[in-house]
């Protein structure tokens, strides 16, 4: 099984931004205790602060891999782009928050994504991706 995690802009910053909001741990250090819960699993990571990146990527692996975890950051708020895109692939897509964005500010509350993907997890912390994952296996 394929798994690909897509992180978009500013989620290259975990650990240092906003740790009262998003924790202490760099994704590269939570990745390496998921990818020990799932020696099964290939679980491929990707970063990009640009927006045609990420949509590079979900072209990329839409096709061949068993699932997509996709932590758009605020582009889940303002991308049709990546709405498009989702609904081109064949893979199965969930949506991913670390934070409850539905106790955030009001412009966190819509998701340009969310009707295009498969499921939606938020406010779990970095959990949010295991729980991602899980429901991927699932689906399997
Ligand atoms: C986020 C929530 C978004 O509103 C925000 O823009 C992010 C991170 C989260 O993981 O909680 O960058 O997607």
């Amino acid at each position: 099984m394929k798994i690909q995690i897509i992180n978009g802009p500013n989620l290259n910053l975990l650990g240092k931004r906003e740790p009262d909001i998003y924790g202490n741990s760099s994704f590269e250090d939570y990745l390496i205790k998921l990818r020990e819960k799932y020696p099964d699993v290939q679980i491929d990571y990707f970063q990009s602060n640009i927006e045609g990146e990420m949509i590079n990527k979900m072209q990329e692996v839409g096709f061949c891999y068993d699932g997509i975890v996709l932590n758009a950051g605020a582009y889940t708020h303002t991308s049709i782009a990546l709405h498009d895109c989702i609904r081109s692939i064949v893979a199965p897509v969930i949506e991913v928050h670390i934070s409850n964005v539905h106790q955030r500010e009001e412009f966190r509350h819509h998701s340009m994504i969310s009707s295009a993907c498969h499921g939606v997890i938020c406010g779990f912390g970095m959990d949010s991706y295991r729980l991602a994952v899980e429901g991927l296996l699932m689906n399997d």
